[in-house]
C-alpha cells in the first residue's frame, strides 16, 4: 500500500487522523516515534528552519527537499503543506507532478494570492478568487498520477474575516472540484467558529483542521463534530526553540555544560535516531573492503574457574576476558587487536549476560553450559561465515598483535589452525601443559623454518611430548564456510554417537575439548591445515603469565 493509500484508509477509520508538524526527517521521525498517524510538512516550519518569514520567500523546490527529507525518515504519510500551489495553475500542474513522483502522500492548497503571508500574521490575507482556486483544484487532480494521491484545498475565509457563509461556499466549491479533503483554518481562541462550520457542512466530504488558535478542544471531540483529520502544525518546532534557546542560555551562564548532563538526551539516543545501530548492523553484512569478512568467537565458557590469584584481578564477577591488564580488560585488547587487522565482527560466548561484559563493539552470546565443545557450537551457530569469508575461533587467554591477525585472517585453508614454534626456546613460565602438534611434513630443523609452508596436522594435543612435538597450537584457528559447516556438522553427528564415550584424547565427548575435536576432525579426513607463526603472541594463563604480561605491556606503554 502507498502512503497515500494509508492516509486515506486512516481517515475513513472511526478515529481521528492525528497528524503533527515537523520540517525535517528529525521532526518525521520523533512523530513517527510518538505515535502520530501522519506528519505535516508545515510551511511556518520549514520557513522557520531557514529564518525566513512563512510568506512564499522559499521555492518549491526547498519546500519539497523538505517534504522528501521527512517522507523518507519515516513510514508515516506526509501531508505537504504547499501554500497557494507556488504560483498559478500551471505551477499546481508542475508540483503535483513532482510531489506524488516523490511519494508524498498529499498536498495541501490555501485560496490566498500568491505570494501568502502566515495566515496568523495580522493584516493583509488576500483571498483568491473561488473560480481561479477551483481551477487550481482541477488542475492538481488533473495532473496526479495515481489514484490515490490527494489534493487537500485549504480555506482561508474565515481566516481573511470573510465568514461562516463565504466558507461554507467555497469548501463546497472547492469539494466539488475534486478536493479530497476540505481543511478549514480559524485563528479564533475557541473552537466554536469551526464547530459551527463542521455542524452545517454535515460530513459532505473528508474535513481536516489545525487546533493551533483553539488547543480547548480534543482530537476525539474533532472528529465527533465532523473533522477526520486534526493537524497539531507547529508544536515540535515552538518545543525546540524553547528547549534550545534554554541550553545555550545555560551554556554561557555556567561557563560550561557540567550541569546538563541529566537535561540532554545521551549521545546514544541520536545515534538510535539516525539510524546508526542499524548501519551497523548492515555493515557488518555488506560492507566489503576487499578483504574477506572475517567474525570471531571467542569462547569463554570454561574461563570463569580462575587460579585464585587471578580470578581477584578480573573486574565484577566476570570471566577471564574482563581480567584487568594494565588498565584494559583482557577482551578490548584482543578487540584492538582484531581492529588493527580489519575484524570487527567478535562475539564472546559464555553463561554470562551482556551487561556482566561492559566492553563495546563486542557481542555477546549467552551459553549456559560450560563445555568448551559447546561454548564453541554456541558461539558458531550465532557467528556463521558471512559469503566468502571465514569464522575465527580465538582462546580468551592469549594476547596478540595485528601480523598474529593478518597471519590466521590471510590463511586459505578449510580448518586452519595457528601454530609456533618458539615453546623450544624455553622461557615460558606456564604451568599449564602446552597444545602440542606434530605435522605432515615435519617442519625442517631450527631457523630454516619456512612460515610459508603448509604443514597438515596429524596430532594434536596435551597428550604429545614436548621434546618430539613440531609446534604448539597458539589458540587462533580459522573455518572458511566449508569448514564450518564440515565442524557443526561433525559436532551434531559426533555429539550423539559419541555421547559419554572417549573422544580425541578425552575420556568423553562432553569432557573434550576444541584440541580434542580437532584431532577428530584430522582423524577423520578433514585436512587441518598449520599456518606458522613466529611469536608475536603470549598465553595469560597463571598468575607468572599475568605478571610477564604486565611487564610487556608497561613496557610497550613506556617506550
Ligand atoms: C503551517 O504550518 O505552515 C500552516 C498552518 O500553514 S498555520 O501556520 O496555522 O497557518
Ligand atoms: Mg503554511
Amino acid at each position: 500500500m502507498n502512503k497515500s493509500s494509508q492516509l486515506r484508509l486512516a481517515m475513513q477509520g472511526d478515529a481521528p487522523v492525528q497528524c503533527v508538524g515537523a520540517h525535517n526527517g528529525l521532526g518525521a521521525k520523533l512523530a513517527e516515534e510518538a505515535g502520530f498517524d501522519a506528519v505535516w510538512a508545515s510551511g511556518l516550519e520549514i520557513s522557520t528552519a531557514a529564518c525566513v518569514p512563512d510568506a512564499n520567500i522559499l521555492t518549491m523546490t526547498q519546500f519539497l527537499a523538505a517534504a522528501v527529507e521527512m517522507d523518507h525518515a519515516t513510514r508515516l504519510p506526509v501531508v505537504s503543506d504547499c501554500d497557494t500551489g507556488f504560483g498559478n495553475s500551471n505551477n499546481v500542474i508542475h508540483m503535483v507532478k513532482c510531489y506524488e513522483a516523490a511519494g508524498i502522500a498529499a498536498v495541501c492548497m490555501e485560496d490566498k494570492l500568491f505570494p501568502k503571508v502566515n495566515s496568523f500574521v495580522p493584516g493583509r490575507q488576500q483571498l483568491a478568487p473561488i473560480a481561479e482556486f477551483v481551477g487550481k483544484i482541477m488542475a492538481a487532480k488533473n495532473a496526479q498520477r495515481t489514484e490515490e494521491f490527494m489534493v487537500v484545498a485549504r480555506v482561508e475565509a474565515l481566516i481573511a474575516g470573510w465568514g461562516h457563509d463565504e466558507a461554507i461556499t467555497r469548501a463546497e466549491a472547492y469539494r466539488r472540484a475534486g478536493a479530497d479533503a476540505i481543511l478549514i483554518h480559524s485563528k479564533q481562541r475557541t473552537p466554536e467558529e469551526i464547530t459551527a462550520f463542521l455542524e452545517e457542512w454535515d460530513h459532505r466530504g473528508p474535513i481536516a483542521v489545525v487546533p493551533t488558535t483553539y488547543p480547548q478542544i480534543t482530537a476525539s471531540e474533532l472528529k465527533a463534530a465532523g473533522a477526520s483529520l486534526v493537524i497539531y502544525a507547529n508544536h515540535g518546532l515552538r518545543a525546540g526553540i524553547g528547549a534550545v534557546t534554554e541550553t545555550f542560555a545555560r551554556i554561557l551562564k555556567d561557563e560550561g555544560t557540567m550541569n546538563l548532563a541529566n537535561e540532554l538526551v545521551p549521545m546514544m539516543r541520536v545515534f538510535e535516531i539516525q539510524g546508526m545501530v542499524r548501519m551497523k548492523e548492515q555493515e557488518k553484512e555488506f560492507l566489503r573492503t576487499g578483504a574477506k569478512p572475517v567474525r570471531v568467537v571467542i569462547p569463554a565458557g570454561g574461563d570463569i574457574d580462575l587460579p585464585e590469584d587471578l580470578a581477584a584481578l578480573v573486574t565484577a564477577n566476570g570471566p577471564r576476558a574482563m581480567l584487568d591488564l594494565y588498565g584494559k580488560p583482557m577482551v578490548e585488547r584482543q578487540l584492538d587487536a582484531f581492529a588493527l587487522g580489519g575484524v570487527q565482527d567478535v562475539a564472546l560466548v559464555g553463561p554470562f549476560e551482556r551487561k556482566d561484559i561492559p566492553v563495546e563493539n563486542l557481542e555477546v552470546v549467552h551459553c549456559e553450559s560450560t563445555s568448551m565443545l559447546d561454548t564453541v557450537h554456541a558461539g558458531l551457530a550465532a557467528c556463521p561465515p558471512r559469503s566468502g569469508g571465514a569464522t575465527l575461533i580465538c582462546y580468551s587467554d592469549i594476547l596478540f598483535g595485528k601480523q598474529v591477525v593478518d597471519r590466521i585472517v590471510g590463511c586459505d585453508a578449510e580448518v586452519g589452525i595457528l601454530v609456533d614454534q618458539s615453546f623450544r626456546e624455553g622461557g615460558r613460565s606456564t604451568t599449564k601443559a602446552l597444545d602440542y602438534v606434530f605435522t605432515e611434513p615435519a617442519p625442517a630443523p631450527g631457523r630454516l623454518l619456512d612460515l610459508d609452508r603448509r604443514y597438515i596436522v596429524q596430532e594434536v594435543g596435551k597428550h604429545i611430548d614436548s621434546r618430539e612435538a613440531n609446534f604448539e597450537f597458539i589458540g587462533l584457528m580459522s573455518l572458511d564456510e566449508t569448514g564450518y559447516a564440515m565442524f557443526m556438522k561433525r559436532y551434531d553427528q559426533w555429539k550423539v554417537e559419541r555421547a559419554g564415550k572417549p573422544f580425541g584424547h578425552a575420556k568423553t565427548f562432553e569432557q573434550a575439548t576444541l584440541t580434542d575435536f580437532l584431532q577428530e576432525l584430522a582423524d577423520s579426513g578433514q585436512t587441518v591445515t598449520a599456518v606458522v607463526q613466529d611469536r608475536g603472541w603470549l598465553e595469560v594463563h597463571d598468575f607468572d603469565d599475568y605478571r610477564a604480561a604486565i611487564k610487556q605491556l608497561s613496557g610497550a606503554a613506556d617506550r
